[in-house]
Parts: structure tokens; C-alpha cells; sequence
């Protein structure tokens, strides 16, 4: 593969690769980069098409909804409901899972999606961000149970994400195959390669945690990120740079790009709430932990393996640490001392 192929050709060479492959996981690869592109040329265009503000309903968490979150939903039934790549969607605005209509053909796979993460970003046209998981269908099932969505992070055959920024990108990750980015081509319509086999640097001096928070959070990240702060003259004997988008697709691009550490902790006010994090496991904490543990990064709620937990409802939340190697051990370690 080279620099400068297009997202389909990589495809194409990925299925190669794969014994087993029939096409129609490179038909899904396909449909989740229509829907981006889509989306990507929504986010864009913005105001000029109506796009920005709110759409004045709540979705399943009981979060008020941008319009954006509502057309973006659309957006991704419409690329994928009849194509004969999937069994079976959901989505983070959906309620319960998607069924397909009757008269939409079967394929083998299940997509899990966060159809525009970073919402409270759009209407500052600050960097948002679609994420993906992929996970096979149960066999001869036509109509799958959200029992068979429930699958740990482990059994991603890929993940990935797409961030509309000052460019629009597409990382993905399939099983065994590393990371790819490819940019895309606004003229031409078509992600281009534009790096090959992502690594994280395995340390860092940059975390991102939303700070506002603090005085809720447990004794191991307090104690973690008074240590960063206090720099060269503190136990870590160097000075940290602190980060926070708001949008975990471009934290997760920035931490992918240059290394950095991720947080989302489950904190007292997350606690008080009867919740469990912040973040979904499904379709934000899993396919970004693929990713990121692809790219030789490592990603923990903190005590124990993200891609490790057994899922046991679709909009489930997970706390997040995630990024730099060592860093990760680092906090996780405090956590287990704690
Ligand atoms: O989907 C959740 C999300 O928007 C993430 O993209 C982001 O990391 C986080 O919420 C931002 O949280 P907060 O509103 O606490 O800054
Ligand atoms: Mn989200």
C-alpha cells in the first residue's frame, strides 16, 4: 500500500488479505465512508444549509439533540440499511436497536456508530467527529437481538472514526491491520492514504481532562494531575501541556498524531448520578480503544481493559483513560495502589 491510494483501493488490497473476505465487508467500509463524506459536506456548508442549532428533542440519554445529531442519525440508515453489508444498526440517538425492513437484504455484519460526537461543538464550528465499530451478526439470525450487539471490544473486526476538521479525515482500524489515516480529497470526493501505520509515542507531556471536574474526581486522578501540574520541580520532574477539544474524536486524532493521555474517570458527580462514566462504551470507549491500542497505545477505565469489559446494555457508559503507553500504565497503576 502507498501513500497517495485511495481509501477504495485500500479496501480492495484489505480484502485480499483476508481469506474469508466475500466483499461485503469492503461494501460496509464503503457505506460507513458515504455516510462521512456526507456528513463532512453537512458540517461544512453549516449555517448555509440550515445545519446549525438545536432540532428542540431529546435523545435516548435525555440529551437535548442538534439538528445535526438528527440528520447525521438519517444520514447513516439511509448508507446502510439496504446495501446488504449489515444485520443490524444502532446508533447513539436510537433508542433501541434499528431493525432493518423486511425487505432489505442480510449481511454478516453489525454496526455500532456515533453518528456526530463533540456536538456542543458544532454551533462554535470547533472539530466534530463520526465513530464507528464493526462487530459480525450472529449466523442465520435475520433479525438480530441487542443481546448480539452486546459483544466486548475484543470482538471489533474494525473501528474507526472520521473527524470534520480544517480537513476531514478517516482513521480506521481493521483487526490485525494497524491504523491508516486517509484525508479527504473535497474535489475529487475520495479519501486519499495519507499516513500509513500510525504509532503512538509511547510517553507524553500532554493530558487532556476537563478540569471542571476536579473537585469531584477519585484520589488517583487528583493525585495524577497535581503530579503533571506540578512539572520540572514535582515527581515527574517535567513540565505538562494541558489540552481539552471537548470532542473526543479530535482528543483521540491529537493523542494519535503527537501521543498525549485522554480522561474521562468516573468521578462523584458521574457516581451521584447512578452512572458508571461518561463516555459509551459501545460505539465511543471500544472502537476508540481499538484504535488506539492498534496504534500501540493502551486504553483502561482506570482499573482494568476497556476492550476487556462485557458490555450489558447498548448505551452503556465506561470511564476512559486512554493514549500514551507508559502514561496509561502510569494511571492505571495509581488507581490499583489506591
Ligand atoms: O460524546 C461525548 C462528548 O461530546 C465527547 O466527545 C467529549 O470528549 C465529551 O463529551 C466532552 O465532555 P464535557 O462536556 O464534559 O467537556
Ligand atoms: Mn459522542
Amino acid at each position: 500500500m502507498h501513500i497517495g491510494t485511495t481509501l477504495t483501493n485500500y479496501i480492495i488490497e484489505t480484502q485480499r488479505k483476508l481469506p474469508e473476505a466475500t466483499g461485503e465487508f469492503s461494501g460496509l467500509l464503503n457505506d460507513i465512508s458515504v455516510a462521512c463524506k456526507r456528513i463532512s459536506d453537512l458540517v461544512n456548508k453549516g449555517d448555509l444549509v440550515g445545519m446549525l442549532g438545536s432540532a428542540e428533542s431529546q435523545n435516548v440519554q435525555g440529551e437535548t439533540q442538534k439538528k445535526l445529531d438528527v440528520v447525521t442519525d438519517e444520514i447513516f440508515v439511509e448508507a446502510l440499511a439496504h446495501n446488504g453489508h449489515i444485520a443490524g444498526l444502532v446508533t447513539e440517538e436510537m433508542e433501541e436497536i434499528y431493525q432493518l425492513p423486511a425487505s432489505a437484504p442480510r449481511g454478516r455484519y453489525l454496526l455500532l456508530c456515533d453518528p456526530l460526537d463533540g456536538s456542543s461543538n458544532i454551533d462554535v464550528n470547533v472539530s466534530v467527529g463520526t465513530i464507528f465499530s464493526i462487530v459480525r451478526a450472529p449466523e442465520g439470525r435475520d433479525d438480530p437481538s441487542t443481546e448480539d450487539f452486546l459483544q466486548p471490544g475484543t470482538e471489533q473486526i474494525a473501528a474507526g472514526y472520521c473527524l470534520y476538521g480544517p480537513s476531514t479525515l478517516l482513521v480506521l482500524a481493521v483487526k490485525g491491520q494497524g491504523v491508516q489515516m486517509f484525508t479527504l480529497d473535497r474535489d475529487f470526493g475520495e479519501f486519499i492514504l495519507t499516513h500509513q501505520d500510525i504509532q503512538i509515542p509511547e510517553d507524553t507531556k500532554e493530558f487532556a481532562i476537563n478540569m471542571s471536574n476536579q473537585r469531584h474526581w477519585e484520589a488517583p486522578v487528583r493525585r495524577y494531575v497535581d503530579e503533571c501540574l506540578a512539572g520540572k520541580e514535582g515527581p515527574r520532574e517535567k513540565d505538562f501541556n494541558m489540552r481539552w477539544v471537548a470532542s473526543m474524536v479530535a482528543e483521540v486524532h491529537r493523542i494519535l498524531c503527537r501521543g498525549g493521555v485522554f480522561m474521562y474517570p468516573l468521578d462523584e458527580k458521574i457516581k451521584a448520578k447512578g452512572q458508571n462514566g461518561r463516555l459509551r462504551l459501545m460505539y465511543e470507549a471500544n472502537p476508540m480503544s481499538m484504535v488506539i491500542e492498534q496504534a500501540g497505545g493502551a486504553a483502561t477505565t482506570g482499573r482494568q481493559r476497556i476492550l476487556d469489559l462485557q458490555p450489558e446494555g447498548i448505551h452503556q457508559r465506561a470511564p476512559v483513560v486512554l493514549g500514551s503507553k507508559n502514561e496509561v500504565e502510569h494511571i492505571t497503576h495509581y488507581h490499583s495502589e489506591a
